[in-house]
């Protein structure tokens, strides 16, 4: 294994030229575009990686899932979906139109921008701060790392220059999606967006998932066989944003992306796979992570469908 993820590496390392950094966070800016790292962990925790594997990166969408993992386990989804849809959308993860224009006024789903804030306002907690610990505690036992913390010039560049968020976020409480202070909730948002993984953490969060909810390795139960699958079909559905679609016929397993450059995979009883490339392509995905997957999802036989 260790091996055919060098190969797969070394093979697609050249994308990364036709991608770009995020810079509407500034300090995102700072990633280093030529960055390529793959980690893959089984259901019995076994671990392999290549590439920069190590390199540290900010969850930044990737903490959606996590959000509403809790989310789901805090609330009945009936109660949760009347607040959030599950439709794919067509628009970029931080379009406002959808809000005004669709399900009366319901975000379209808890992987982009909007439906991530009012899915993070759902999460047991009377404060904002007590809504963010749950989530991190939460993320630190579904990585395996207690030690995974914010990355603070992330947060701060997120918080200064997040007004579209804030945009998003007052409409949503003017329609009585949510109910939080705005600025609160959003500082729990903008905090978990800025918690530093390596892909190894984000392989064994995989992992749980492709093991049904149990903890790789111990077999602890962390959340239900439903809400899993609940997990699993909104990452393969909306997960990839409005690329979706495409990487469903290319690679064809659930997955969610970062704007740092991260995407957690998820391959059905096999394994959990983490990516790192900062240079993204035009829809905020990866462009190297998509072609390791896709290249590693046709070598391996893993497309689902
Ligand atoms: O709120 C934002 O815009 C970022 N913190 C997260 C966006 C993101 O990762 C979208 N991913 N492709």
């Amino acid at each position: 294994m260790k091996d055919l993820l060098g190969a797969v590496i070394e093979k697609n390392r050249y994308w990364t030229q036709y991608g770009n950094v995020a810079t509407y966070i500034p300090e995102l800016s700072k990633g280093n575009p030529d960055v390529l790292g793959i980690s893959v962990c089984d259901m019995m925790g076994n671990e392999y990686f290549a590439g920069d594997y190590d390199i540290k990166f900010t969850m930044q969408s990737i903490s959606k899932i996590v959000s509403f993992m809790c989310a789901l386990i805090d609330n009945t989804s009936e109660k949760l979906f009347r607040k959030i849809s599950v439709s794919p959308t067509a628009e970029g993860f931080n379009s406002i139109v959808n809000l005004e224009t669709k399900n009366a006024h319901k975000p379209l789903n808890p992987m982009i921008n909007s439906g991530a804030i009012a899915t993070v306002s759902m999460v047991k907690g009377i404060t904002s701060e007590d809504k963010f610990n749950r989530i991190y505690n939460f993320m630190k036992e579904i990585t395996n790392n207690p030690d995974i913390k914010v990355n603070d010039d992330v947060y701060h560049s997120e918080k200064s220059t997040g007004d579209r968020n804030r945009a998003l976020t007052y409409y949503m409480k003017s329609t009585r999606i949510i109910d939080d202070d705005v600025e609160e909730i959003l500082d729990a948002y903008f905090k978990l967006c800025s918690i530093e993984v390596t892909c190894k953490d984000i392989a064994y969060m995989g992992a749980m998932l492709t093991n049904d909810g149990m903890l790789p390795c111990s077999g602890k139960r962390v959340l239900t066989k439903e809400i899993a699958k609940t997990v699993k079909a909104v990452m393969a559905t909306c997960g990839m944003y409005d690329a979706s679609g495409e990487f469903a016929i290319n690679v064809g397993l659930p997955a969610k992306s970062g704007v740092s450059g991260g995407i957690v995979a998820v391959s059905p009883k096999k394994m959990g796979i983490g990516v790192i490339g900062p240079a993204l392509d035009q829809r905020g995905n990866s462009i190297g992570g998509v072609k390791v997957l896709e290249d590693l999802s046709n070598r391996l036989d893993l497309n689902i469908f």
